[in-house]
């Protein structure tokens, strides 16, 4: 017999015990980023390799080795791509959406990296993502922030810390980048494999590293915020003041940089040490030279995303329970009256009651198995037609998750007795 085929390794499906929780998630993020006024933006899931090389930087881990790149039929280098910051600067760019206007925008939906697969990293992955155009003030960033944690509010989230740092701008990196080069090289002797590789090509990430004997030479080097530039420096002492004044706790993590090449300016992170190596739930931060860098005008440029696998691995070892949207009401049909009846009857319910959620029983079966079913259904009530019931032009209307009695309803009287107990008019 042929082996069972299998889907690509770190690719996963979402099942229908699962996707419940997902579209909760998902309505739930929807509903805060749109508060804020943010409007959705839908990019193609494939672009060409070149803006993700000139964006997200050659030298970085996704490029390097991450990415999805192939070549089409016409021969032209394609890559699914790995995140939406650049597809949605590209698509801004190419539909006039930057002239003289600020934009807020957010895009959902699979990203794709070759990385190893592990608990909450996958190559196939979900992210709802938030970006901010022509904005160069610290309020906005300060917005960006509140809404993450406005998010972790609405979802009952608890024990994700937000760390930030700012990181300059390139001529203040440009110089922290040259001291701390002549620094390592100084250490070069204690430096790994990795980090001697990156001196060169990406000194910076070297400070990202998580190689435990690296940490007491990593303490011990240059540290970035002694080589702000003015202007960067009051931007994040604006910033952290509005945090203060607003009560929102954070760490400032002079270490963190980002693996993307295209921040500047603050940087952010939302952190939790309860899921092992993978716990930055969100990530994200200004990106002002992107704009330019990829041809078009200077345009300050703010966003962030946030992994929906590892937030909902975050809400279940919280305890979080996350609605199942099981049915209302299954509806038990037997004999060939009642099943005829049944059916029409239940697009008539349908119309007068358009919030309910039922499963007409198909394909027969005795009461006793159709209760059966009914119950592993998930649904609160059973409404019952048999010949019987149809003879006499009534219903009966079953409480599956408790003691009530049950009811005996005319078919006009069920609408209006569902939507009261269900309180769905
Ligand atoms: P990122 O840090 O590469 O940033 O990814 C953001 C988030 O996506 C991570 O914090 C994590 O929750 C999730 N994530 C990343 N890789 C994986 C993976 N392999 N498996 C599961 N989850 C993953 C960005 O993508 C930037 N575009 C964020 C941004 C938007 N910056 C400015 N605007």
């Amino acid at each position: 017999m042929a082996r069972t085929l299998q889907a690509v390794r770190g690719m996963n499906d979402i099942l229908p015990t699962e996707s419940s929780a997902w579209q909760y998630l998902e309505d739930t993020l929807r509903d805060v980023v749109q508060a804020y006024g943010y409007r959705e933006i839908r990019m193609p899931l494939v672009e060409k390799t070149e803006l993700f090389k000139r964006s997200i930087g050659e030298v970085t881990d996704i490029v390097e080795k991450e990415m999805y790149t192939f070549d089409d039929r016409n021969g032209d280098s394609l890559t699914l791509r790995p995140e939406g910051t650049a597809s949605c600067v590209r698509a801004c760019m190419e539909q006039g959406l930057l002239h003289n206007q600020v934009q807020r925008l957010w895009y959902a939906g699979p990203m794709f990296r070759h990385e190893r697969p592990q608990k909450g990293r996958y190559r196939q992955f979900h992210q709802v993502g938030v970006e901010a155009f022509g904005m160069g003030g610290p309020d906005i960033d300060a917005e960006m922030i509140f809404m993450t944690a406005r998010m972790w509010e609405r979802l009952g989230l608890k024990g994700a810390v937000l760390q930030i740092n700012s990181l300059g701008t390139s001529a203040a990196r440009a110089e922290y980048r040259t001291a701390l080069v002549a620094w390592l090289r100084n250490h070069e002797a204690a430096l790994d494999d990795d980090s001697r590789r990156r001196l060169e090509s990406n000194p910076l990430r070297i400070l990202d590293s998580k190689n435990p004997e690296m940490q007491s030479l990593i303490d011990a080097a240059p540290r970035l915020p002694d080589y702000l530039d003015e202007e960067s420096r009051l931007h994040f002492s604006a910033l952290c003041e509005m945090l203060d004044q607003a009560g929102l706790a954070y760490e400032v993590n002079p270490r963190l940089v980002r693996g993307l090449d295209y921040y500047s300016r603050t940087v952010f992170e939302w952190v939790t040490d309860q899921l092992g190596a993978q716990g930055t739930i969100c990530a994200g931060g200004r990106y002002d030279g992107l704009v330019e860098q990829l041809g078009g005008k200077p345009t300050a440029a703010i966003g962030f995303a946030l992994g929906l696998e590892r937030l909902l691995a975050l809400l279940e070892a919280g305890g979080v329970e996350l609605p199942a949207n099981a049915p209302h009401v299954y509806l038990v049909l037997n004999g060939e009256q009642g099943v005829q009846q049944g059916m029409v009857f239940a697009e008539k319910l349908r119309a007068a009651l358009p919030g309910l959620r039922m499963l007409s029983n198909c394909g027969n079966g005795s009461f006793k198995s159709q209760f059966k079913r009914a119950d592993k259904s998930g649904a609160d009530y059973a409404l019952v037609l048999g010949d019987d019931e149809a003879a006499k032009g009534v219903l009966l209307l079953k409480p599956l998750r408790n003691k009530a009695e049950q009811e005996v309803l005319s078919a006009e009287q069920v609408p209006a007795r569902l939507g009261e107990l269900l309180a769905l008019t």
